[in-house]
């Protein structure tokens, strides 16, 4: 049986059609459960149902906690026979309440090489410290904001004349590939976290993926 995969997403959702596509190869390891957005204006939850995948809106604005947002999302996580999370683009913080019940099975992609620029704005802070290398990782999440370990990481170079959106652009080409790889790794049971540590078996094709564009 190929484990399932929820995507939980806020915005457009490039990275969840990265990996819906990639579930369209019947050999890939993940079957996707369903897609969760926490915003109305979400365009991936579009793309979703397009898909023909369950796309439902969770608005966080109709919740009193954080809490209660997170019983509903974990409630629809459950009757959808999850076994993995993906967040893609989800821009929620999500407390150690929802957290510690998907321990070790809740994935995270941050646009930068991490542990550098955790947070926001991270192509700008790039471009303002002047780095040559910039990124995405794929990483665990634990409560504390973008620190978990990391799984795998795709790095691109940075050009004299990037601006913050060429070089996201890059970035982002470079998660869209990365991410579905990862993930179908992680179906596949290939990763795993182990003592505070991501550790990958067998090949480790998925960890790393380098673009010089
Ligand atoms: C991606 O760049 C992702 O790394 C970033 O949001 C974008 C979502 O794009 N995530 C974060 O900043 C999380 N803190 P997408 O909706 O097209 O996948």
């Amino acid at each position: 049986m190929k484990k399932r995969v929820s995507i939980l997403i806020s915005g457009r959702g490039s990275n969840m059609a990265a990996i819906l596509q990639a579930a369209r190869d019947p050999a890939y390891p993940a079957a996707i459960s369903c897609v969760i957005a926490n915003r109305p204006d979400a365009k991936g939850l579009e793309t979703a149902r397009a898909e023909g995948v369950p796309a439902i809106l969770i608005d966080h604005k109709n919740f009193a906690s954080r809490e209660s947002f997170e019983d509903e999302v974990h409630g629809a996580l459950i009757a959808h026979g999850t076994d993995i999370v993906a967040l893609a683009g989800f821009m929620r913080v999500l407390t150690p309440h929802f957290i510690t019940r998907w321990d070790g099975r809740l994935l995270n992609i941050h646009p930068s090489l991490l542990p550098s620029y955790r947070g926001l704005h991270t192509h700008e802070r790039a471009l303002e410290d002047g780095v040559k290398l910039h990124g995405c990782t794929v990483h665990f999440v634990v409560p504390e904001l973008d620190a978990g370990p990391i799984i795998a990481q795709g790095a691109v170079t940075v050009r004299p004349d990037d601006t913050p959106d060429s070089l996201a652009a890059r970035v982002l080409a470079v998660e869209n590939a990365l991410y579905p790889r990862v993930v179908g790794a992680m179906a596949a049971g290939r990763i795993a976290l182990r003592d505070g540590q991501a550790i990958i078996n067998g090949p480790t094709s998925e960890a790393s993926l380098v673009s010089l564009a």
